[in-house]
C-alpha cells in the first residue's frame, strides 16, 4: 500500500510584474533576469494573503480529486510566509473548504516544502495513521524580498498549489528528504523583531538575504545527489523517469542537474518564465499546469525534487 496524487489544484495572484516593470525602479535589465533566470515575469499579491491563495488552490485540487472536503483526514500548508503566527495557515483552509475534523499544521522548509508536505503525509498514510490528505505550497515571496535588492527580489515570485493523496496500489515508490543547519545562513529572513519589555535583540531588517552563487552551488550539487539516492532506492534508472519535476528556482539550476544526470532537458518542464521563484508553491503549481494539460499519462515516472532555506532539500519518486 501506498500514496497516490488524485486531484491538484494552482492559483496564482492576477497582478503581473514583467521584467520591464523591475527597470522602473531597479538597475536591471530584460535580458539580464531573462538570461540569467529563465523569468520573464511573476504574479505579485496586492492583498490577498498566504492563507486566501492557499485555500483556492486547495478548493481546485479537491475539485480536481472529485472528493468530499470531510473526507480529508490531514491537512499540510508549506509556507515560510503564513499571513499569522496562529491559527495555523491549514486550520484557516480547514475551515474554508468545510472540514472540521481532521490534523491540520503548517511545515516550513521553505522551497523543500511541499516535497517535505508530500513525503510527510505519505509517512502517516503508509503507517496508517490517515487515508487521505491535502498538502498545500502557499508563498507570498513578495513580502519577504528587499525590493531595492536587485539580486534576489527579481527571482522571486507569490502563489499557491495544492495535492490531494490518498491511499493506493500504485504511486510513491521512494522519497529523500534532508538538511544542513551548519551552512544556513546563505539564504535567510529574520522573523518578528522580539518586542517584549526586557528584549535585547537589536532591531534588524526582516528582508531576505542570500549568497546566489552559493545557493546555486549547492543546488547543483545536492539535488542530483538526492535525485540518485531516490532512483537507487526503487532500483529505477535515471532514463526510466518520464518527468521530472524541480522546484523552478533558476533555468540554469535545471540544465545543470539534467545535466549531471545525463538527461534530457525536454524531461524537465518548466514554468519559471511565467511565475518566477514561487517557492513552496513552485513544484504542485507546476503539477497542476501538467495534470490539466493531459501531459501526464497513468503509469508514467515522476520525480519530484526540491532545495531551499535550511538548507533543506526533498525528493519523491512515484508513478502517476
Ligand atoms: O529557492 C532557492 C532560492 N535561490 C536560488 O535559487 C538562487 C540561486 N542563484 C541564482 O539563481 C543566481 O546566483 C542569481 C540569479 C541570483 C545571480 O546570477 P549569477 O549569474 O550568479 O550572477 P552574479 O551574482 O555572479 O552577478 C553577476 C553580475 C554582478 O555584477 P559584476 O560584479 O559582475 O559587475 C552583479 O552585480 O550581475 C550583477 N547583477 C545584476 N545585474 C543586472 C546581479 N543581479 C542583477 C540584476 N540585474 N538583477
Amino acid at each position: 500500500m501506498t500514496t497516490r496524487i488524485i486531484g491538484t489544484g494552482c492559483y496564482a495572484p492576477e497582478h503581473i510584474v514583467t521584467n520591464e516593470d523591475l527597470t522602473q525602479f531597479l538597475d536591471t535589465s530584460d535580458e539580464w533576469i531573462r538570461e540569467r533566470t529563465g523569468i520573464h515575469r511573476r504574479h505579485i499579491d496586492t492583498g490577498e494573503g498566504t492563507t486566501a491563495m492557499a485555500v483556492k488552490a486547495a478548493q481546485r485540487a479537491i475539485e480536481n480529486a472529485n472528493i468530499s472536503p470531510q473526507s480529508i483526514d490531514l491537512i499540510i500548508v508549506a509556507t515560510s510566509t503564513a499571513d499569522e503566527i496562529f491559527p495555523n495557515t491549514a486550520a484557516m483552509v480547514q475551515k474554508s473548504i468545510g472540514n472540521n475534523h481532521c490534523t491540520c499544521y503548517d511545515l516550513n522548509a521553505a522551497c523543500s516544502g511541499f516535497i517535505y508536505g508530500l513525503n510527510t503525509a505519505h509517512a502517516f498514510i503508509k503507517s496508517g495513521i490517515v487515508e487521505t490528505a491535502l498538502i498545500v505550497g502557499s508563498e507570498t515571496m513578495s513580502k519577504t524580498v528587499n525590493w531595492e535588492d536587485r539580486s534576489t527580489c527579481i527571482l522571486f515570485g507569490d502563489g499557491a498549489g495544492a495535492a490531494v493523496v490518498t491511499k493506493d496500489e500504485t504511486g510513491i515508490e521512494s522519497i529523500v528528504m534532508g538538511s544542513d543547519g551548519s551552512n544556513g545562513e546563505i539564504i535567510s529572513c529574520d522573523g518578528r523583531i522580539m518586542e517584549n519589555r526586557w528584549g535585547k535583540r537589536p532591531v534588524k531588517n526582516s528582508h531576505m538575504i542570500m549568497d546566489g552563487q552559493e545557493v546555486f552551488k549547492f543546488a547543483v550539487r545536492k539535488v542530483p545527489e538526492a535525485i540518485k539516492e531516490l532512483l537507487e532506492q526503487a532500483n529505477i534508472d535515471a532514463d526510466q523517469i518520464d518527468h521530472y519535476l524541480l522546484h523552478q528556482a533558476n533555468e540554469r539550476i535545471l540544465s545543470s542537474v539534467a545535466k549531471r544526470l545525463h538527461v534530457s532537458m525536454e524531461r524537465f518542464p518548466v514554468n519559471l518564465s511565467e511565475y518566477g521563484n514561487t517557492s513552496a508553491a513552485s513544484i504542485p503549481i507546476l503539477l497542476d499546469e501538467m495534470n490539466r494539460k493531459n501531459i501526464l499519462r497513468r503509469g508514467e515516472k515522476m520525480v519530484l525534487a526540491g532545495f531551499g532555506a535550511g538548507l533543506t532539500w526533498g525528493a519523491t519518486l512515484l508513478t502517476w
